[in-house]
């Protein structure tokens, strides 16, 4: 007779930021699954109050916008008022930010992008920890990005915030361990959601479909031969909110169907090959000159 598996957040209490789209949705409905009651924080006010609707009694919703740490503040106390403590953040939201580049710098771009990708995570961090100290400790996982470790994945904001995540990550940790909480982030690759038609300007209908397109095509894009989906990250979300992570802070974990194991040609026989392209040999060629080699 096999027990029952006990459900890995029993009894946890998280707070989830950018909870109402893509990953942040995507982690809160693993998270209610596994038994935990979620604060779900975000600025889109009518998908909050659905998930209230659908998770009765599991979810609550607090409009807030992370560029504002006072907002960021309440959610958490809301969280704390509402469910008795606090055990996991999930610092997620966010957007592409400014599409500047070096030659057009705009103050301004680059200040708002950094308040909803880095200073929001720093914020949290600091909002959560006092309530984390009185459970004993508990998990903060921080959303970075590919962008963070490769250029010619998104904007220039956008890729030094999720860089400031990482390190934040790690520096956070070394202060935070001594009170048994972890710090870790999670460096999702290209991930089907709604992100990218909102870089694009559209609503939300609008980049839905966009994400379902993105979902249907883009496994060509990545070594593990299929896209990259919201839940991919949640479990790994999951991973790290739970005891199964104990042992692991200051770090993060890459989520990216193999997309920065290395250039095409590493894992795509039908992309040429630096030597290749310099010597103008099609890939045909070379693996008849390889073939050759070995008779
Ligand atoms: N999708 C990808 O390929 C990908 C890759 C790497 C990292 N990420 C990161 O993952 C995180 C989640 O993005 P996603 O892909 O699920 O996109 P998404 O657009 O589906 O979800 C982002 C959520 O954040 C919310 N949000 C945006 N600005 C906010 C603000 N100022 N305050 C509160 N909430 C806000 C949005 O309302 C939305 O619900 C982001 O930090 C993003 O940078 C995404």
């Amino acid at each position: 007779m096999s027990a029952t598996p006990s459900l890995r957040l029993e009894n946890k209490v998280a707070v989830i930021t950018g909870a109402a789209s893509g990953i942040g949705l995507a982690t809160l409905e693993r998270f209610v699954e596994e038994g935990a009651r979620v604060l779900a924080a975000d600025i889109q006010n009518e998908a909050g109050r659905a998930l209230v609707e659908r998770f009765a009694g599991r979810v609550r919703f607090a409009h807030c916008d992370v560029s504002d740490p006072p907002q960021i503040k309440a959610a958490i106390e809301l969280a704390v008022a509402e469910f008795g403590g606090l055990d996991i953040l999930f610092s997620n939201a966010g957007h592409g930010g400014s599409p500047a580049g070096v030659q057009d710098f705009d103050a301004a771009g680059w200040d708002a992008t950094h308040a909803v990708l880095l200073r929001s995570v720093a914020a949290g961090a600091s909002f959560a920890t006092p309530h984390l100290i009185r459970r004993g400790g508990g998990s903060i996982i921080n959303t970075s990005s590919i962008s963070a470790l490769e250029a010619g994945w998104a904007p220039l904001a956008y890729s030094v915030a999720k860089a400031g995540v990482l390190h934040y990550t790690k520096v956070a940790a070394a202060e935070l361990s001594a009170h048994r909480i972890r710090i870790n982030a999670l460096v999702p690759g290209f991930i089907a959601t709604s992100i990218f038609g909102r870089m694009f300007g559209m609503d939300t209908p609008q980049a839905a479909a966009l994400a379902q397109q993105v979902a249907q095509r883009s496994g060509v894009a990545n070594p593990i031969g299929r896209s990259g989906q919201p839940l991919d990250i949640a479990e790994a979300a999951l991973f790290l909110a739970s005891d199964a992570s104990g042992f692991i802070t200051g770090t993060h974990l890459t989520v990216d169907g193999g997309i920065t194991l290395g250039p095409r040609h590493a894992w795509d026989p039908s992309v040429p090959g630096p030597m290749a392209t310099a010597l103008g040999l099609s890939p045909e060629q070379v693996a008849e000159m390889r073939a050759r080699a070995k008779r």
